[in-house]
């Protein structure tokens, strides 16, 4: 690239880091409620896609193929297709530190260093990321970043790094989230943008901090190259939808697509991993990838439900002697439903519009997203027959749907809400009223704890952004049978999307109705769902709750 062009960009993505560090810094004097130390850095609306080279190269990386796989990633139009990240793993480093403490990239495997890599990649119009230790060696015996997050986090923005993969050995006996949180914060005090990838391997629970951490975690230890360990990650994985969001995504791991897994069973992982909202990161050579790999990991309609903007994770509607049904909203309204036979021989499997969360319909389309053909039927029955290992993906649109009153929660439930109009609530506080004193009417219904319970706590957040989550308790002696939700926003949030319930909002009113799949809770048990809304002057939590008109205790 031209020398002046790179000059002009660097002082522009110098101005961009300025500025974003300006409004991170507002956010964070501007609102009270949200968690004090949550990750505000505005990145991963959708889940991160890209390449990582421990997969298929180990302690083998080099800059020439980190250079050579970004460059073949322009022209294999991966870029193209929404992959974005280039990552170096470990064993990149000098086994020291240098006489003023800082760490060294290998002389023999990265000659022109970090910086002049991270130039070459941004001069692809793509993002470098490189990787560390929540510890004081990494997994290979380099040196960790314990004791050292700002030392390390400035020179990583110093080089230009988008992205850092933190793993978990050799952390001693400090608490885990404590050092997770050391690196977090001393990212963002760099000013730059840096995407924190929690490589924790689902210890302590992580999914519950995550969020408020990193913008994906690792839920499970290494995957490898065989359909037993993918798919003992994907069971892992798949139950825990509830918590990924626009933000911060649960991570099973890079993908082994191209690494000697059958081509169905290579299928059948980038259809799970999309269906779940993971993180794609392509784990192999790609130079040297057969075509049938590249068509993998390039089917854009498989890629669409990845990175579809209502960032929500595909759960398992059914999954009986092997054979599972997945569904995952869409925000235009669409399901995408994946047909997973985890069993040796192949079967059929069938599932309903009902269970999948669509509403009901006079005829339903199927586009099967691998063969590339679209059916239209008036059932709403879906039946196909599965290979052995193998997987149906579909993406299903209702066709003139009924009303959503007409028919099951869930029938609404994938639409944006902003867009919809909600009926107002009896308790609706009069429009334009935004005062945090303004009592919702719900307060004037005795509270019943012994009925129902709510916690709504913010998740992430980023200039003028939210997403949150609303955990409702069963706190009674009997079993609510569909609920609805109300509750009103001190602050002038508004919701933009929602997922795990059907959410609408009327002036600072908001409503919201289970699915089908969540909307039974016996007593002593809880569920949740999650909202991602927008703010402009205050996001102040709100305390209260009726389900079911009865207010909650
Ligand atoms: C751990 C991580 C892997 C990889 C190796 C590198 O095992 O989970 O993904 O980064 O360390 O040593």
């Amino acid at each position: 690239m031209p020398v002046r062009m790179y000059r002009l960009r660097t002082m522009l993505t110098a101005a961009l880091a300025a500025a974003v560090a300006a409004a991170v810094v507002l956010v964070v004097l501007l609102s009270s409620s949200a968690p004090a130390r949550a990750v505000s850095n505005g990145l991963a609306l959708t889940p991160p896609m890209g390449w990582n080279d421990w997969n298929a190269f180990g302690c083998g990386v080099s800059e020439s193929l980190v250079e050579q796989t970004a460059q073949y990633m322009v022209t294999s139009g991966m870029k193209a297709a929404g992959y974005q990240y280039v990552n170096i793993d470990d064993c990149w480093m000098s086994s020291s530190r240098d006489a003023n403490g800082n760490l060294v990239a290998d002389p023999n495997k990265f000659p022109d260093g970090m910086k002049a890599v991270a130039d070459f990649v941004h001069g692809l119009g793509l993002r470098l990321g490189i990787y560390e230790e929540a510890g004081t060696a990494t997994c290979a015996g380099f040196p960790g970043s314990l004791g050292h997050e700002t030392q390390d986090a400035n020179l990583f923005a110093s080089w230009g790094v988008d992205y850092l993969k933190y793993d978990n050995c050799n952390g001693g006996s400090e608490p885990t989230q404590q050092r997770y949180e050391a690196m977090r914060d001393a990212l963002a005090a760099t000013g730059r943008p840096i995407l924190f990838a929690l490589c924790e391997w689902g210890v302590d629970s992580v999914w519950t901090w995550g969020a408020q951490t990193g913008n994906m975690w690792r839920t499970t230890s290494d995957i490898s190259a065989n359909y037993s360990s993918m798919l003992s990650i994907f069971h892992s994985n798949v139950a825990l939808a509830q918590y990924a969001s626009p933000g911060g995504w649960n991570d099973p791991d890079m993908l082994e697509v191209g690494n000697g897994m059958s081509a169905t069973e290579d299928q059948s992982e980038f259809s799970l991993w999309s269906e779940m909202a993971a993180p794609l990161l392509a784990g192999t050579d790609l130079r040297k990838a057969s075509a049938a790999t590249m068509a993998l990991y390039l089917n854009k309609d498989v890629i669409a439900v990845d990175q579809d903007p209502l960032g929500r994770q595909g759960v398992e509607v059914s999954s009986t002697g092997g054979l599972d049904v997945l569904a995952k909203p869409l925000s235009n309204g669409d399901v995408a439903v994946v047909l997973f036979n985890e069993n040796g021989s192949a079967a059929t499997i069938s599932t309903t519009a009902t269970a999948d969360g669509l509403p009901s319909a006079s005829s339903y389309t199927l586009n099967d997203l691998w063969a590339h053909s679209s059916t239209t039927t008036s059932s709403s029955t879906f039946t196909a027959n599965v290979p052995a290992h193998g997987v149906v993906m579909y993406r299903v649109s209702a066709n003139g749907a009924h009303s959503p009153s007409a028919s099951a929660s869930a029938s609404a439930s994938a639409r944006p809400t902003a867009t919809r109009s909600a009926s107002p609530s009896p308790s609706a506080t009069p429009s334009g009223s935004r005062s945090p004193s303004a009592s919702p009417s719900p307060s004037a219904r005795p509270s019943n704890s012994a009925f129902c319970h709510v916690t709504y706590s913010t998740q992430s957040q980023w200039p003028g952004g939210f997403t949150a989550n609303v955990t409702i308790a069963d706190t009674g002696t009997s079993t609510i049978n569909g609920w609805t939700l109300v509750f009103a926003f001190p602050g002038d949030q508004k919701v933009a999307s929602a997922w795990n319930a059907s959410v609408s909002q009327n002036g600072a009113t908001v409503t919201a109705v289970s699915m089908s799949y969540n909307s039974s809770l016996s007593p002593g048990t809880s569920t949740s769902f999650g909202i991602q809304g927008t703010w402009t002057n205050s996001d102040a939590a709100p305390t209260q709750f009726t389900i079911n008109n009865t207010a909650c205790g």
